[in-house]
């Protein structure tokens, strides 16, 4: 049986992406490799939201080049496949800087790809390239999703129209779509029915969700969500990323009313300064931001939200950062993710004046950051003591251990039996650090 080996970089939609495609090369007779040594074909899943997350597909792909070499040397056949938003953006470099790449297909393409490998035997020495934004969604190619666990992933929604001046996506992701209300609940059902206890809905901007109904009208994500909650043995319900401006009244009233949906939320803001959201072209303002989040906070006190900062966004002032780290101590993150800018090849911001020194982009990092994880860190202490249902979804460090998630996303371990895994279990927190509780099971 020939093996295949994926590697993932990236966001959850990546993580996603690379299940469905480990599903089409199963349907194919394939399994998975348990080393990049053993794989007949290795697929790199690429990130370009960054660069530093680009230069290291180049760097891993001169080390896969060696792989492939020693294993001819044995007489063993390698095929090497890129995917993903790099494909996307770079897909002459590719081609051109890793010659012996066999396949590169984008985002909206891989569905293509049992044609592409069956032609990739034929044509072995060429590149093959697909990069279209094809008219059929891929969706409709794919075999059925599969649960792996007590969690899944599920993609509602992809691309992006709300051109950020600093980020990609719309370029690699394409614009936005929706996959129809029936078929997500399908998948949904199916998930569930092989053990699945916790759906995360996906997508680069999934509150601007927009898909049909049964009866063909336009559906947005809070009566997906209200669907979502009434599947019977489905017990928790996440969904991310979310565009501030798009939170409306609806979805803010899924937050009171759906047991299933979790008190957490993902809502990048990106800067707290009005002038760098202006220049961002983001549409909302710091002081619209703290609004959507005080009337999400009305409808679920329990609520705890994370985000998502870029620090050194061209023009970015002290002033501007000072206003980016007072919006931190108002919300008061729970979690959060925080990058300095990069620049993009073929975004507005790219070519802005005033782009700010790498010395002071690092240094703006590290105060955030500080700030950042010290609210982290008090939210998780608050934790200690308290009892809450978590996930468990794996095998902890040590023998005996299982690791798994509280409802706000906190990495949590505990001495658990194995029979515990995909399961939620009461457990009483004993321990917190900025990245992890620990806990003793509070229930048999
Ligand atoms: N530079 C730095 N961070 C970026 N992001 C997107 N584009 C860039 C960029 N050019 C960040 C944003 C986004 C997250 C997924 O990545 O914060 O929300
Ligand atoms: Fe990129 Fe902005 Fe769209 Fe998010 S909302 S994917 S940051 S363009």
């Amino acid at each position: 049986m020939e093996k295949y080996y994926i590697k993932t970089f990236g966001c959850q939609m990546n993580v996603y992406d690379s299940h469905r495609v480990a599903g089409i090369l199963n349907n194919l007779g394939m399994c998975e490799a348990s080393s990049i040594r053993q794989a007949d074909l290795i697929i790199f899943n690429t990130c370009h939201i960054r660069e530093k997350a680009t230069e290291k597909l180049f760097s891993d792909l001169g080390r896969v080049l060696q792989v492939k070499q020693e294993r001819a040397a044995e007489g063993l056949d390698t095929v090497i496949g890129v995917i993903g938003c790099v494909v996307q953006a770079e897909d002459d470099q590719i081609a051109k800087r890793a010659e012996y790449v066999d396949f590169a297909l984008g985002p909206l393409t891989y569905h293509r790809l049992p044609e592409v490998l069956a032609k990739v035997a034929r044509r072995r020495g060429q590149t093959i390239i697909d990069t279209e934004f094809p008219a059929e969604s891929k969706f409709d190619f794919l075999p059925e999703n599969t649960a792996s666990g007590g969690c899944a992933f599920l993609a509602i929604q992809e691309g992006c129209n709300n051109f950020c001046t600093y980020c990609v996506v719309p370029y690699t992701r394409g614009i936005e779509t929706s996959r129809p209300v029936f078929e997500v609940l399908e998948e949904a059902r199916k998930l569930v029915g092989e053990g699945v206890l916790e759906i995360n809905l996906l997508g680069q901007n999934v509150n601007s969700y927009h898909g049909e109904d049964e009866q063909g009208k336009e559906r947005n994500l809070a009566y997906l969500l209200r669907r979502l909650n009434e599947i019977d043995g489905l017990e928790r319900i996440r969904y991310t990323t979310s565009y501030p401006a798009d939170v409306n009244d609806d979805l803010i009233a899924c937050h009171r009313d759906l047991p299933k949906l979790m008190p957490y939320l993902h809502l990048p803001v990106q800067s707290g300064s009005d002038a760098i959201l202006k220049a961002m072209n983001r549409r909302h303002n710091a002081a619209q931001y703290l609004e959507i989040i005080a009337r999400l906070k009305e409808a679920n006190p329990a609520l705890g939200f994370s985000s998502d900062f870029i620090v050194g966004f061209p023009g970015e002032t002290d002033k501007d950062f000072e206003a980016t780290l007072e919006l931190v101590d108002k919300v008061r993150f729970i979690q959060a993710f925080s990058f300095k800018y990069s620049r993009r090849p073929g975004t507005p911001a790219a070519e802005m004046p005033h782009q700010v020194e790498e010395k002071v982009k690092k240094e703006r990092l590290d105060i955030l950051q500080d700030k950042l994880f010290a609210w982290q860190l008090k939210f998780n202490r608050e934790s200690v003591g308290k009892t809450m249902p978590v996930l468990f979804e794996g095998k902890g460090r040590h023998p005996g251990q299982l690791t798994g998630r509280t409802p706000y996303m906190q990495n949590l371990y505990a001495e658990a039996d194995r029979g515990l895994l995909n399961k939620i279990i009461r457990v009483k927190i004993k321990d917190a650090t900025m990245n992890a509780l620990s806990g003793e099971i509070a229930e048999r």
